[in-house]
């Protein structure tokens, strides 16, 4: 795939990207009030696990987080002890939308799919943004089901 706009880079998320990668979050969904000692913990989870969670961010020439991106490898029985990567919580700051950062950012968790050998990478997704996954090489498949706890 090609490269970012010149200034962005790709990086991993880091422990201090706190309240920028979080105002990021908030464009997908809400949030709530996370103490930065609970960030912290949370973070320390994750890096304990850093072949099951991977989080990417893009950064702009100021190093701001304008764009995230997660994805959790599931390790299964099946498919000769297979393994499937859930491409989840992706978000780009509402600023920065439409210049191709959401698609480097599923090529870039798509290259490590591939790299920790999944044999499939899954998303649910709203309506909305089916054209966008379709976009980055994406294909409907199944139906989404919620449960009602
Ligand atoms: N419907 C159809 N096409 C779209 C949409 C859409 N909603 N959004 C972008 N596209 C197209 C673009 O026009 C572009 O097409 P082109 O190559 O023909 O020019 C292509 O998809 C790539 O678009 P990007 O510029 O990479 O999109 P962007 O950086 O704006 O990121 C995203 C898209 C992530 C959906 C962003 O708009 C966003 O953060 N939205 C709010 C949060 C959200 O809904 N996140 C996804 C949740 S689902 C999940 O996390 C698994």
């Amino acid at each position: 795939s090609s490269s970012l706009p010149a200034g962005y880079t790709l990086r991993p998320l880091r422990k201090n990207d706190y309240s920028a990668f979080l105002d990021v979050l908030r464009v997908l969904t809400t949030v709530g009030d996370i103490a930065e000692a609970d960030w912290s913990d949370r973070y320390d989870w994750m890096a304990a696990r850093s072949e099951e969670y991977f989080v990417l961010c893009i950064t702009d020439d100021t190093d701001r987080v304008v764009a995230v991106g997660s994805l959790i490898v599931e390790r299964k029985f099946l498919r000769h002890l297979g393994s499937v990567a859930h491409i989840e919580d992706i978000a780009v700051a509402k600023d920065q939308q439409g210049k191709k950062l959401g698609l480097k950012m599923i090529h870039a968790l798509d290259d490590i799919a591939e790299k920790v050998g999944c044999y499939k990478a899954i998303l649910d997704c709203s309506d909305k943004n089916q054209g966008f996954y379709e976009k980055c090489g994406y294909r409907l498949a199944g139906v989404q089901m919620v449960g009602s706890s």
